[in-house]
């Protein structure tokens, strides 16, 4: 499996202010993605995600490290053929419809007529957005432009598909059919890194996780490695046995209609519960394992960090 994108140590400072006052933002990033995963690149707010992207784009030039497309130096020409890229705010002139829109930018990347008469509608087909496709950009909400910019982000067909936050700011509705879209990409062979602060989307799609706090990544690889399938407690809803008697067990929470929630921390602790329930011909309602969630660990390092 070869690798589409490698930072290796990149280090990034800027400078801000009257007098300017150094802070770095990449602290040493190294991390690979692999050729058709999809790879969340998740953090909080300000810790590094976008500056990360702007290296990799050559937007912004990094103080120290190396960067790698397609094993080729990034800045290599060459190797920014295979991109496409949708920014975190995307600026779009709003005069355009959708057809002219992806049209601009198949011009740019030379697209001849032909070809473009054949991706423009397929591409507004993928992202559902062919009914609007002689509409101005300026009657779009929010979801159709994010739509149209990820058609846009496809439109030159790359192998490598970078997305800046492109879940940001949709209902849950929305963020299926881009979650769907971008499963349709890793479907179709391409490699897609996307950024986010909202881990139930990365959960829900990535192969791999880098996870970035403060300008370091603190964290990565397989998902399934990441969290652990470990029971951190169990929570079980009974009825029939008095609160004060489970209390013995782990916290208890009374519920409406004479329930009881208890949150037992292991295994022995379930099997007196049940024991219990048993011995008192009393009902069980629930039994519900928690494992750990990216959240767990996600919050654990922001904590620590
Ligand atoms: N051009 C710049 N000049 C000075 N500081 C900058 C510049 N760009 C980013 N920063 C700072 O770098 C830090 C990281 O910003 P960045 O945009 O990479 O964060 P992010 O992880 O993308 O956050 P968000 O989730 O809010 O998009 C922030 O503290 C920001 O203020
Ligand atoms: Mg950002």
């Amino acid at each position: 499996m070869s690798c589409v994108l490698e930072f290796t140590d990149v280090r990034k400072t800027f400078r801000l202010g009257f007098i300017p006052k150094p802070r770095e933002v990449l602290k040493g990033i190294t991390f690979a993605v692999e050729e058709g995963e999809v790879f969340g690149y998740l953090g909080p707010n300000g810790a590094g995600k976008t500056t990360t992207i702007k290296c990799a784009l050559g937007l912004i030039f990094p103080d120290a490290g190396t960067i790698r497309l397609f094993g080729r130096p990034h800045l290599d020409p060459k190797a920014k053929t295979g991109l496409g890229f949708l920014p975190e705010n995307p600026y779009f002139y709003d005069y355009l419809t959708a057809s002219e829109f992806l049209d601009f930018y198949a011009r740019l990347f030379g697209i001849p007529a032909e070809v473009r008469s054949e991706r423009i509608p397929r591409l507004l087909r993928q992202v559902s957005m062919e009914r609007a496709a002689d509409l101005p950009l300026r009657k779009f909400s929010r979801g159709m432009l994010q739509r149209v910019g990820l058609a846009q982000a496809l439109i030159n067909d790359p192998s490598l598909v970078i997305l800046d936050e492109p879940l940001g700011g949709l209902d849950p509705l929305g963020r299926k059919e881009i979650r769907d879209i971008i499963l349709g990409l890793r479907d179709a062979g391409k490699t897609v890194v996307f950024t986010s602060h909202i881990l139930q989307d990365i959960e829900m799609i990535c192969r791999r996780v880098a996870v970035i706090i403060g300008g370091r990544i603190l964290s990565q690889g397989r998902l399934a490695d990441l969290v652990s399938e470990k029971v951190l407690f169990t929570e079980i809803t009974v009825s029939g046995v008095p609160e004060a008697e489970l209390a013995a067990f782990g916290a208890c929470l009374g519920e409406p209609g004479g329930r009881v929630l208890v949150k037992v921390s292991d295994e022995p602790g379930v099997e007196a519960v049940l024991e219990t329930v048993r011995a008192r011909k009393a009902r069980v309602h629930s039994l519900v394992p928690r494992t750990q969630t990216l959240e767990d660990i996600f919050v654990d390092m922001v904590r620590t960090k």
